[in-house]
């Protein structure tokens, strides 16, 4: 059979399956003790204790947006104002991204790329800060993290001008393992949010994390994510078992279960060595696609880890690369589009000059735990072979 060499694929423990089972006909598959322990152990892997699960990286990015909005107002930040404010988001990004900002009815202001990484532009956000700006959501494209400290001091600048920081939330969807300054991502002072869904690194089928900076934000994140009911209030002094406390501040059914909580707990232990092999990958290609004509190879700077989810290059004719590598059995794909053309956001339309250039030759080609060193060799050679 000719080969076929995939863009994705999931990864599942096999010793999963019994614990699963006993899961499944438990009698309790919701959010129970399986959370907990999935939870815990990844308060271990970040070295972060306000590590929330949730049902997906989308509830994340809604919940870290709501809980940032209804902030109370503090001497150095004002609040929001859903009317005036906005909210600065990257055009190339998963969809997911901005419907959690649609979802909170907020304005978007888009930011254009850096088109050395697929990540946001520096200066695009800085020329686009104003005294109304009070929310920054970034991606790590492809895992490759966006320059947290040119961040900061864009929010310095920012308090020196208006006197409050904006607030920054990561979308790490792609980014899970990665590192800025040999610190994982999660760990720099921002809401951060990561995926469990079936294609990423660590999956538990559908899933996600949230991060929180503050022991006040994780402490209404962990409301806000089930109804705004405390569960770990429950079942006190309650003359009725299934009525519930009076809720104070209102939220969503976001929560894992104990079903995805199992897979995660399973396949969690395997995350370093598909890492490992990702980012093994990630520099076989770096160091074998370097000086082939029609091909630019993005930024890889030693400062930062890549969890290595894509590997994105620019390429001169891109439908024809496509095309060549598809008789070649190897998977290509732009994976996400540019978000801000969408119907639903026109309203927030800006000219996007990156992004339009970048389009043009942005692609990803297989890079996962799953390629052998011969699918490696054999990408190169048909690379290197032309378009
Ligand atoms: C950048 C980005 N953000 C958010 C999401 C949404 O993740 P989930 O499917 O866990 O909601 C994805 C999914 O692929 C993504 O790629």
């Amino acid at each position: 059979m000719n080969r076929q060499i995939s863009l994705f694929k999931v990864f599942m423990s096999e010793d999963v399956l019994k614990p699963l089972n006993d899961v499944l006909m438990s009698g309790f598959i919701t959010q129970g003790p399986q959370v907990e322990l999935f939870e815990q152990k990844c308060i271990e892997y970040f070295g972060n204790n306000h590590v929330l699960t949730l049902n997906s990286a989308t509830s994340g990015l809604t919940l870290g947006l709501r809980l940032l909005m209804n902030e109370d107002k503090e001497e150095e930040w004002p609040g929001f104002d859903v009317e005036n404010d906005v909210v600065l988001s990257p055009a190339l990004t998963c969809f997911a991204t901005n419907a959690a900002i649609l979802a909170n009815g907020c304005n978007i202001k888009w930011i254009d790329t850096d088109n050395t990484t697929a990540n946001v532009s520096i200066e695009d956000i800085r020329s686009k800060l104003s005294e109304n700006t009070k929310v920054l959501y970034v991606v790590h494209w492809g895992g490759y993290p966006v320059d947290l400290n040119a961040l900061k001091e864009l929010q310095e600048e920012h308090y020196s001008k208006y006197g409050y920081r904006f607030r920054i939330i990561e979308d790490c969807a792609h980014a899970f393992g990665a590192t800025f300054e040999g610190k994982k991502l999660g760990n720099h002072g921002n809401i951060c949010v990561f995926s469990l869904q079936a294609i990423k690194h660590l999956t538990t089928g559908d899933g996600g994390l949230i991060i929180l900076p503050t022991e006040k934000l994780y402490n209404r994140g962990k409301l806000i994510r089930w109804f705004g009911i405390d569960r770990d209030k429950r079942n006190y002094n309650r003359k009725d078992f299934r009525m519930e406390n009076d809720i104070s501040e209102w939220g969503y059914k976001f929560h894992m279960n104990d079903i995805n909580a199992t897979i995660g707990i399973y396949n969690l232990p395997h995350i370093d060595t598909l890492l490992q092999k990702n980012r093994f990958n990630n520099q076989y290609l770096f160091d074998n696609l370097k000086g082939i004509e029609g091909l630019t190879l993005f930024e890889n700077k030693d400062n930062r880890e890549t969890s290595a989810w894509l590997f994105t290059m620019k390429v001169n004719r891109k439908n024809d690369f496509i095309e060549k590598m598809k008789e070649s059995g190897i998977a290509t794909s732009q994976v996400h589009n540019r978000n801000d053309l969408n119907t639903c956001v026109a309203e927030f339309r800006s000219d996007l000059p990156n992004i339009s250039e970048l389009e043009k030759e942005l692609i990803c080609i297989p890079v996962g735990w799953w390629l052998s060193e011969d699918d490696l060799k054999y990408m190169v050679d048909k690379i290197k072979c032309g378009w």
